[in-house]
């Protein structure tokens, strides 16, 4: 980034941009995505770097940063704890003030939101939540790329969350407060999104349920992730109990608005968090929320270092 052309915004959490910036962003990443489609070369990032590091495991989340960074012109370096002095105890403060003299973009994937937070701290470039344990970010933005295409504008709609009051269904209050919709939220008892985790102010975003059918009657979106997430796994076999009933199946899917959509961040369990018919079914666009990773961060990146375009 030149000095002073733009002021260095992170996207560490999903309300660290504006309604009007995602406005532009979906159009950004329409435009993008048409550009991809039809084999124009877009390159506005060349001789860019981008540094991925990756202290939990990711299929999506690094091919597309990758793959989005190649398509634009630019470069990545990827890092892990395992092959990192991050894995040797290198203050995080220290890898940030390295990392971002040699790199124009990081990306991280890692535990606590205080960690990139640090890093962020004191990084001279701008910091990308690749998922922490609080926040998935990207993601977020990803899914409601997919729901504008299949469906048009998310404000007012109604986002049913079954499952865990995890990382996603943190991002998914913060956007519904930023972008005008609400979630209604049916996860069991002791797993319950924390308002003040979640950081939202706006009690009227989101609904909870204690049944997670009545969280899917009349909803626009079903959604749900994995019941154990990363980090989290000395905790499976009381997840697994506590979340049996958590499961979207048809007979949630039909309490739903007729033309609902399904997603699913993705990597999925079939028979756990969701019954294979739901997954696999016609109302499911997990594959193109997937794939709207690539567009919705090229967009995200582009924007981080260069602006508005036009
Ligand atoms: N949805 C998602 O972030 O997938 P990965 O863990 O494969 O990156
Ligand atoms: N909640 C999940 C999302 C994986 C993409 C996790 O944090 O493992």
């Amino acid at each position: 980034m030149k000095p002073g052309a733009t002021l260095m915004k992170h996207y560490l959490q999903f309300k660290d941009l504006r309604a009007e910036e995602y406005a532009y962003l979906f159009e950004r990443a329409r435009i993008i995505k048409t550009r991809f489609k039809n084999y124009e070369k877009y390159q506005p990032l060349a001789d860019r770097t981008l540094a991925m590091i990756f202290e939990k495991a990711s299929t999506r989340t690094r091919v597309s940063f990758e793959a989005g960074m190649y398509q634009m012109g630019g470069s990545v370096v990827h890092l892990t704890t395992g092959d990192s002095q991050l894995g040797r105890a290198e203050p995080v403060e220290d890898s940030a003030r390295v990392i971002s003299r040699m790199c124009d973009l990081v990306m991280i994937r890692t535990y606590e939101q205080a960690k990139i937070a640090a890093f962020a701290a004191h990084s001279r470039v701008p910091v990308i939540n690749g998922l922490t344990n609080e926040y998935h970010p990207c993601q977020i933005l990803a899914d409601i790329l997919t729901y504008i295409e299949h469906r048009g504008s998310i404000q007012g709609k109604v986002v049913a969350w079954v499952g865990d009051g995890n990382n996603m269904a943190n991002t998914w209050l913060q956007a519904a407060e930023i972008l005008g919709f609400t979630v209604h939220v049916s996860t069991p008892g002791g797993y319950e999104v924390d308002p003040k985790v979640a950081g939202v102010s706006d009690a009227g975003c989101y609904r909870v349920f204690e049944d997670p059918m009545e969280a899917c009657r009349g909803a626009d979106l079903v959604t749900t992730d994995v019941w154990t997430s990363m980090g989290y796994e000395a905790e499976n076999e009381a997840r697994q109990k506590a979340f049996a009933d958590w499961c979207v199946d048809a007979e949630m899917m039909a309490a739903a608005k007729p033309d609902a959509l399904f997603m699913h961040c993705l990597p999925a369990h079939r028979g756990e968090e969701v019954a294979a018919e739901v997954i696999d079914g016609p109302q499911s666009v997990v594959w193109d929320e997937a794939e709207n990773r690539l567009h919705a961060q090229k967009a995200l990146m582009e924007y981080l270092l260069l602006g508005r375009i036009g």
